[in-house]
């Protein structure tokens, strides 16, 4: 949700900007603009659209941007007011001395702009972020002083943010702060850098620092000094950031999506690295706090989630439900927060989050803990917000993803629901030790699976390109692979724009079956197991009303190829396990009919990565 960026140095800031926005483009890309200092003088440059048309403003007065060694950057996913250049950040006051970004919103800002329009402030913009600007140019008006101004600002301000700003009279300095969106700042040797995510800067630094809430900082370039709210002065926790830059390039791929999806079976092995070490021996999962008693006495747990951490979660509650016993709700963390909830210390309460950003879900668990409940985090960045507040964690070490439809990070949450719900059972002993084995055999082979249903893609492509002008699908599946059913549903929905819904396979005589004619397709996914005969008669129901049937299958029974027009195999795997597997082949059909379709795989429509506001 928007993304920020500055650079203060000895370098020419222009070309950091721009890399750092190319990087940050991930969390929206439907207008950015930096603001530099050229000669004394600040100066906006802003365009609607992707990044590149900044890139080619930029590129007609390249020259002269170049010497400013200071500036301030945007990446816009609009929430107040349409996506235009106006609208982009970064924004001015009257006087035009100051400039400002901004992630987040502003919730006071329509009582801001009045009593600002009142003092004669001019905006230009329908955004909440110009209400700072003006705010910030007066305070300093009144102190003299960046940082104060910054500091008096947020004061006044309601809402979530990560500001960015620089003031023309104030050549050296920049001063960033934050209240419930991320920010960190980056630093180099006689330089310093601020961003919205580690993307944006590991290409310059690995030293860096996360400003916590109502931090504020103020850098020039060669120094740095923190304080609080209230004007002390704090002192910074610099860390090493354990990204490489290698993790943003597509590896000859054509999209992030492609090379994500591909990456899976590394990153099973990843996730399982050091936590599952031979089939015989217990889970090791360090930070997991909860000693044995704590686990022995929990009662109840709830996952709260969103999009596709949602539907991982989702595949946790059943195996957990299964080889622990313990009854698990799973919730989207947009409808807990608006509710009362029931839990005490005998709850854990699990949130799921890749970007461990995402700000529903941050205020559910805050929420969760603030009501006595241990919170464990499920995320691929142990350094989120999340994280940071989290009781424990299970780090799931997918890497960087970089594309906005979650693939391989969803894969590591599943993984990771699967290591956490073995290692609870082993405390418990819910589970006899032969089955949790089982499955620990099943999940050492999964890799090799994963690449041998990766190797069968042309099947894959197959179908896509003949159901490709479908306008909608329906997905069925039953048990486990329902959460299947629906993140085969959002993938597609997500990059291609196709109506796609996901039905648990019996729910479909109750009301969907009516939709269903000889233009609509019907994905079953039909794994070897418990629910397999109901899904073949469910299908069956479907091809009754004409439907077009595709299956997802690990079974090798030629009688399939009667009912189904395409069928997708993959290798037989314990149906346990078989969420882990099926999802691989969805990931794809999305990917290839969005590759026909001709539809921009890595930023889909309206969408962005990484969603920071409510
Ligand atoms: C879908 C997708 C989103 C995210 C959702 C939650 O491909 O990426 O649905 O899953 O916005 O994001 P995180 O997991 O970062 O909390």
């Amino acid at each position: 949700m928007c993304g920020i960026v500055g650079y203060i140095g000895e370098k020419s800031a222009l070309g950091i900007l721009l890399d750092g926005l190319t990087n940050l483009e991930y969390r929206g890309y439907d207008s950015a603009g930096i603001a530099v200092n050229v000669e004394g003088k600040v100066e906006l440059y802003k365009a609607e659209g992707k990044l590149q048309n900044l890139k080619d403003l930029t590129n007609e007065k390249r020259e002269h941007i170049l010497k400013s060694t200071i500036g301030i950057g945007h990446i816009r996913w609009a929430t107040h007011g349409s996506p235009t250049a106006v609208n982009a950040h970064p924004h001015s006051c009257n006087c035009g001395r100051v400039a400002i970004v901004h992630n987040g919103i502003i919730e006071n800002y329509k009582e801001l702009r009045a009593k600002l329009e009142k003092q004669g402030c001019t905006f230009r913009s329908q955004t909440d972020t110009e209400t700072v600007a003006h705010l910030v140019a007066s305070k300093y008006a009144q102190t003299n002083n960046l940082t104060e101004a910054v500091r008096l600002a947020t004061k006044e301000i309601e809402g979530a943010y990560a500001l960015a700003v620089i003031h023309q009279d104030v050549k050296n300095t920049i001063v960033a702060t934050r209240r419930n969106a991320p920010l960190l700042v980056g630093i180099g040797e006689g330089e310093y850098y601020v961003a919205s995510d580690v993307p944006a800067i590991i290409k310059y630094t690995k030293r860096a620092m996360y400003l916590d809430d109502n931090q504020i900082v103020t850098l020039t370039s060669n120094s740095m000094k923190l304080i609080d709210s209230d004007n002390n002065e704090l002192v910074p926790k610099i860390e090493t950031l354990p990204w490489e830059p290698v993790a943003l390039s597509k590896m000859g791929y054509k999209h992030f999506m492609l090379k994500e999806i591909h990456e899976q079976p590394d990153v099973v092995r990843n996730v399982l690295s050091g936590k599952l070490r031979a089939s015989n021996e217990n889970i090791v999962l360090n930070e997991v706090k909860l000693d044995k008693e704590a686990l022995k006495t929990l009662n109840r747990i709830q996952i709260v989630a969103c999009g596709t951490s949602l539907h991982a979660a989702m595949v946790g509650k059943y195996i957990i439900e299964d080889l622990c016993g313990i009854p698990v709700d799973v919730e989207p963390s947009s409808e807990y927060i608006y509710r009362k909830t029931v839990g005490d210390k005998n709850t854990l309460v699990i949130g799921v989050s890749q970007s461990g950003e995402t700000a529903d879900t941050i205020t559910a668990v805050r929420q969760a803990k603030s009501r006595g409940s241990h919170v464990l985090i499920v995320t691929n960045r142990p350094d989120s917000t999340m994280a940071r507040e989290a009781d424990s964690l299970v780090p799931v070490s997918a890497g960087i993803e970089v594309s906005v439809a979650a693939t391989k990070s969803y894969m590591a949450q599943v993984i990771s629901f699967y290591l956490l719900a073995i290692h609870i059972a082993e405390i418990k002993e819910s589970a006899s030790r032969s089955e949790l084995e089982k499955i620990k055999r099943e999940l050492i082979l999964l890799p090799q699976k994963l690449e041998k249903t990766l190797s069968h893609k042309d099947e894959v492509k197959t179908c896509a390109k003949k159901f490709a002008n479908s306008k909608d699908f329906i997905f069925i599946a039953r048990g486990i692979n329902f959460p299947t059913a629906l993140e085969g549903a959002l993938k597609l929905k997500e990059i291609s724009y196709i109506n796609a819904t996901g039905y648990t396979a019996g729910e479909l005589k109750h009301g969907p079956i009516a939709m269903l004619d000889e233009s609509m397709p019907v994905l079953s996914i039909l794994m070897k197991g418990k629910v397999y005969d109901k899904i073949l008669s469910n299908s069956e129901e479907a091809k009754a009303r004409n439907a077009r049937m595709i299956a997802l299958t690990d079974s090798d029974d030629t009688k399939l190829d009667e009912l189904f027009e395409c069928i997708i195999r993959i290798p037989e795997v314990d149906e346990m396990l078989s969420p882990a597997l099926a999802i691989v082949s969805l990931q794809l059909l999305a990917y290839y009919i969005a590759e026909f379709l001709g539809k921009d795989v890595d930023q889909p429509r309206n969408l962005a990565k990484s969603v920071t506001v409510e």
